[in-house]
């Protein structure tokens, strides 16, 4: 058992696609942990794209991700770090399959409706980030015995 964190970036939220995104990591069978709405500072944005620092890209990014509302959430299931970047699709959208979330909704890469952890260690760096320990919910549900083995 995995678990990542997503954000529905604000470009997803301004685009009422909360729902859209959120059915389809449900779909693929991945189970929610925590999910909220929030603000993201300046401060929490420059801590999570830390390893950005320097890069063209930097600046615009912590703009982009302070500059409206953002859903964060949980996800956890087997591979779920895995799985939920498969669904979200390359990190620019037109590089994205047709099926994933970027490659159904983006066009720029500076718009590209969500965020998901890439490895293990930055999972667990980021929802510590986002999440109070007591925020996060651990609970069965009765289709996951007929997701995985
Ligand atoms: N060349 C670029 N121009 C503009 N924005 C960029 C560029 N490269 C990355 N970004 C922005 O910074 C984010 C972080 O880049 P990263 O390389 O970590 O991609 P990612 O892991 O696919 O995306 P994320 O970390 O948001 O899930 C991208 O999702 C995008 O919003
Ligand atoms: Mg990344």
């Amino acid at each position: 058992m995995e678990r990542t964190l997503i954000i529905i970036k604000p470009d997803g939220v301004q685009r009422s696609l909360v729902g859209e995104v959120i059915a389809r990591f449900e779909r693929r069978g991945l189970r929610i942990a925590g999910l909220k709405l929030m603000h993201i500072s300046r401060a929490l944005a420059e801590e999570h794209y830390a390893e950005h620092k320097g890069k063209p890209f930097y600046e615009g990014t912590v703009r982009y991700m302070t500059s409206a509302p953002v859903v964060v959430m949980v996800l956890e299931g087997p591979n779920a770090i895995q799985a939920a970047r498969q669904t979200m699709g390359k990190t620019h959208p037109l590089e994205a399959a047709p099926g994933t979330i970027r490659g159904d909704f983006g066009l720029d890469i500076a718009r590209n409706l969500v965020h998901g952890s890439d490895k293990p260690e930055t999972a667990e760096r980021e929802i510590a980030l986002y999440f109070k320990p007591e925020e996060l919910v651990s609970y069965q549900r009765v289709t996951d015995a007929w997701l995985s083995e």
